[in-house]
């Protein structure tokens, strides 16, 4: 079990959303919290939130995708605020358009944000963790690092990276530093506004869910040292779904309505997003 009251916490698009939510709660625990994101005013905002309810709270703006920017960033907070126990990889943009209709520069910025950005972080934190014996590195992918759907070529492509890049480390810390632990959290789709207007055909099985209930699980997972959280529920019989020809995972995937939940995306490009 891992106390959450003395440790530092660094959260990478930590200013608005799932972030946001994790901060608040580590930092009501006690934690030191560093958050890292684009929007000074937001980030501002929240910084600002957390220190009037007496948590101890930081931000930086970072472009998580700029090697250089990461580099000097995290430079600075190991100076000004020591070690990072628990860093979570959790900035993330989606694009939501059909492979053709993406521009060149959404493809990269997906890849960038979503995939290269952890590489950059995580090479900046973890030698001080493996130094220390202990840590924790939450790598917020996504059920669509589980399964691809329509509109989501860049993303899900970057979520399965996200998967991969954290089962790797998992298998590396467990030789090199069995002491820092890892997470990887896959959810479905959660009401941020980052996904705003898909659609889900039954909500019974596949909740669009709520974003108190996903930050939640998050931090229990850190405190019981869970290896992945996949939610809901129907998300963790995906590879099972898989032993099946693909044809039939395909028609099993229709019928659960997966493709056709993006068909409205607006994402932040909504008015109430
Ligand atoms: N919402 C969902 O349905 C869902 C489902 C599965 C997985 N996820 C994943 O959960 C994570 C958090 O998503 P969310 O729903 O909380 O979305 P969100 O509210 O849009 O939060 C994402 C945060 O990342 C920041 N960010 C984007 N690009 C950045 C960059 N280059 N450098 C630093 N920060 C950057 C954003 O800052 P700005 O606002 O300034 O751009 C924003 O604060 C993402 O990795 C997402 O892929 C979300």
């Amino acid at each position: 079990m891992t106390t959450i009251s003395t440790r530092h916490a660094l959260i990478t698009g930590g200013a608005c959303g799932i972030g946001k939510l994790v901060a608040r709660r580590m930092a009501a625990m006690g934690a030191e919290v560093t958050l890292w994101d684009l929007d000074a005013a937001a980030l501002d905002a929240t910084v600002a939130e957390l220190q009037a309810s007496g948590g101890r709270a930081h931000g930086h703006v970072c472009d998580v995708s700029d090697r250089e920017a990461v580099a000097d960033v995290a430079a600075r907070v190991l100076e000004e605020a020591g070690p990072v126990d628990i860093l979570m990889n959790n900035a993330g943009v989606v694009s939501g358009a059909y492979l053709l209709d993406l521009s060149d520069e959404q493809i990269e910025r997906t890849f960038k944000v979503n995939v290269m950005s952890m590489y950059w972080t995580t090479r900046a934190f973890l030698p001080a963790m493996i130094e220390r014996r202990c840590g924790h590195i939450v790598t917020v992918a996504s059920a669509a690092g589980l399964i691809g759907t329509r509109k989501e070529t860049d993303y899900a492509a970057s979520k399965f990276a996200a998967v991969g890049f954290n089962e790797s480390l998992r298998m590396e810390l467990r030789l090199l530093a069995p002491g820092v632990k890892t997470t990887v959290f896959c959810p479905y789709y959660i009401d941020t506004g980052m996904f705003a207007g898909v659609r889900t055909r039954f909500p019974l099985l596949l909740p669009i869910l709520k974003q108190d209930k996903a930050a939640d699980r998050i931090v229990r997972a850190v405190q019981m040292n869970r290896a992945q959280v996949l939610m809901p529920w129907m998300v963790r019989t995906l590879p099972a779904m898989r032993l099946l020809p693909v044809p039939a995972f395909d028609a099993l995937a229709d019928f659960f309505g997966v493709n056709a939940c993006m068909d409205d995306f607006v994402g932040r490009g909504a008015p109430d997003a």
